[in-house]
């Protein structure tokens, strides 16, 4: 197998060994959810199995260093402190626990980028027309990222909150999240980073990048389970945000009129959860801290330049990606094939990719007039050999090349 781009550090024959469906198709649906390592799995499978024995509160019991050793692994990959986690069931419920404790009044200003997520936008929506607050929309430069000037222009004593998506969903931009939380900085101002596509894909600390508030998946590029997310929230802002909602875990009914809020983030936690997922998820972050985003992060973009290359000398592709910096997903579009089409006609060759609708980031893709694209997201376990065989497919469903 030739794979030019694997460097000294990374062993890509003992990564794939680790993920031995990698064997029988290509997976380039990482941006959907990765195939999870062995290490992974076989944690995962061995809390079902301890639970079926000896019964699930036992089992929590039992593994209870396994559960807790979670929180210090993704604060490790992250750069933060263990009380600063909380583990939450996917990024969307982890980043609404965060945007849904802000307060907003009337007048008050969110700022926003152009590329943000369907369900963000959502919560902004129904925020804003509730209390009469504003979104708004800082434009992009002339690569597609988000404007860092016009965001320092915009700057106002009515700005609450900061508000990014650092990888969309539909394409390998990259935004420039740590000039961002420069500026929210410099001005205390709140920055919400939605870094579900980027954890586990490039290096992200929470401090390099100056964000209060971070949400992240597990089944994306850290490779952890589907059903597993968290929330990183910093320790100076923990008690200025009350929970949109409480349990008896989150919080403690002290007596018959009265209840407490822990201090920690767990605040934003819930009591019951899936004790397998939450042990696969620091499994993860271990194996994502070991190969080192520093390494596996130039090497997903490497794959993802030379995917964008081969792709766009096949006849029909357009390829869509925007950004100063990209990232491992690459967008592009077949002339006279829908998109859906494609994903199926790749599926029946044993290819995986997404279709990214124009309602998962309406504003963007609604400005470039794109229906909607097809998502091929590689990780560093792919290959080159991958990514020949993958524009083969491509070329051959085009309607000339069959
Ligand atoms: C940029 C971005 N944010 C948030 C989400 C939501 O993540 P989850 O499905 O884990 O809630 C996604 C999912 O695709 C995403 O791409």
């Amino acid at each position: 197998m030739s794979d030019s781009i694997a460097s000294k550090v990374f062993d890509i024959e003992a990564v794939r060994a680790d993920t031995p469906a990698c064997a029988n198709f290509i997976h380039f649906n990482n941006a959907g959810a990765s195939l999870a390592p062995q290490p992974v799995v076989e944690a995962m499978i061995a809390h079902l199995a301890l639970e079926a024995r000896i019964g699930g509160y036992e089992a929590q019991a039992l593994e209870d260093g396994k559960i807790e050793n979670t929180y210090d692994s993704i604060a490790r990959l992250i750069g933060c402190r263990r009380h600063e986690i909380a583990i939450i069931e996917n990024a969307t419920r982890a980043w609404d626990m965060a945007f849904y404790a802000m307060r907003f009044s009337a007048g008050d200003v969110i700022l926003t980028s152009t590329a943000e997520y369907a369900s963000n936008f959502i919560a902004y929506l129904q925020v804003t027309k509730k209390c009469g607050a504003e979104v708004r929309l800082v434009p992009d430069d002339g690569a597609g990222q988000l404007d860092v000037e016009a965001l320092e222009g915009m700057m106002d004593g009515r700005v609450k909150l900061i508000a990014l998506t650092h990888v969309p969903t539909n394409g390998g931009l990259v935004n420039p999240a740590a000039a961002v939380g420069h500026i929210a900085r410099s001005h205390g101002i709140p920055f919400l980073l939605d870094a579900c596509q980027s954890v586990g894909q490039l290096p992200v600390n929470v401090d390099d990048l100056g964000c209060d508030m971070l949400s992240a998946t597990g089944r994306k590029y850290l490779r952890g389970p589907r059903g597993s997310g968290f929330l990183y929230v910093r320790e100076s802002m923990i008690e200025q945000l009350e929970p949109p909602m409480l349990d008896l875990h989150a919080a403690t009914w002290t007596d018959e009129g009265d209840f407490s809020i822990r201090t920690d983030a767990r605040r934003f936690e819930n009591w019951e959860c899936n004790v397998a997922a939450k042990i696969g998820l620091g499994v993860a972050a271990d194996y994502a801290q070991a190969l080192d985003p520093a390494v596996t992060g130039p090497r997903i973009q490497c794959l993802a330049a030379h995917l964008r290359d081969c792709l766009s000398i096949v006849p029909g592709v357009t390829v869509h990606d925007r950004g100063a910096e990209m990232c491992g997903i690459v967008s592009f579009s077949l002339k006279d094939v829908a998109a859906d089409r494609v994903k199926a006609a790749l599926a029946a060759r044993k290819i995986n990719v997404s279709v990214s609708p124009a309602a998962w980031t309406l504003i963007d893709m609604t400005r470039r007039q794109i229906p909607s694209l097809v998502r091929a997201s590689v990780h560093y376990y792919n290959t080159e050999y991958e990514i020949t065989q993958f524009c083969a497919s491509v070329q051959a469903i085009t309607p000339t090349g069959a």
